[in-house]
């Protein structure tokens, strides 16, 4: 399968980039993210306790996501703006951390590769645990400092709020036992601080260029 994972912490730059390289490559582009997102909005709509594993996992297994490629719907409902409150900042990771829900999250994934031939994936496990086999590997990452104004720039905010979040989700997506963030071996690191967008992506489309090629 054709994929291309592009893993990171939060406010990296992995969806602006991974969009891009999807038009450039014609590879479809997967938001792993808003998947995990919408497991967070329904477990907020239950009322369900976010750090019953069980619980959560079965909502997980229950619910309908569909990921396209700018929108996100749950059970049918467009919750795409929804998904990007602060408040599902705060439960997302906790519930991402749950075995039970990485499973079903996993499983979708896979799925949804098969169904479109691949595709460009974009998330913090991709490359190490769900598509070990991708075709390329980037970890796309950037210093705190630019992370936090980036995401100030996206979806507004104090600078310090918004510093501590991402700190925290970066804390909590490193540190879990299921499927920690951090760069696959075999994963081509690239710092987007001091760099466009422009030439992340021209350099990720010429690595994805060279191994297509074979
Ligand atoms: O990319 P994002 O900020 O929308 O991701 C939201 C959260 O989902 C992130 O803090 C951790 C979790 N996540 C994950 O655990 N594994 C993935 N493949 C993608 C996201």
């Amino acid at each position: 399968m054709r994929v291309i994972a592009i893993d990171g912490p939060a406010g990296a730059g992995k969806s602006t980039v991974a969009r891009q390289v999807s038009t450039a490559t014609g590879l479809r582009y997967l938001d792993t993210g808003a998947m995990y997102r919408c497991v967070a909005l329904a477990v907020q709509q239950t009322s369900t306790d976010v750090h019953d594993a069980d619980a959560v996992g079965q909502i997980a297994r229950d619910v309908a996501v569909v990921i396209e490629r700018d929108a996100a719907k749950l059970n049918g409902v467009d919750v795409t703006t929804e998904i990007r409150s602060s408040e599902i900042n705060g439960l997302v990771s906790i519930i991402a951390a749950h075995t039970p829900v990485r499973d079903a999250m996993r499983e979708q994934q896979r799925r949804w590769i098969r169904d479109h031939n691949g595709g460009v994936v974009e998330g913090r496990d991709i490359g190490t645990v769900v598509f070990p086999d991708a075709i390329l590997k980037v970890f796309l990452t950037a210093s705190p400092e630019v992370r936090a104004e980036r995401r100030v720039g996206q979806t507004g905010g104090e600078i310090q709020a918004v510093s501590a979040s991402i700190a925290e989700r970066d804390h909590l997506d490193s540190t879990r036992i299921d499927s920690p963030l951090k760069p696959s071996d075999d994963s081509v690191i690239v710092d987007s601080s001091d760099r466009t967008i422009e030439e992340v992506v021209a350099e990720i489309v010429a690595y994805f260029e060279r191994v297509d090629r074979g």
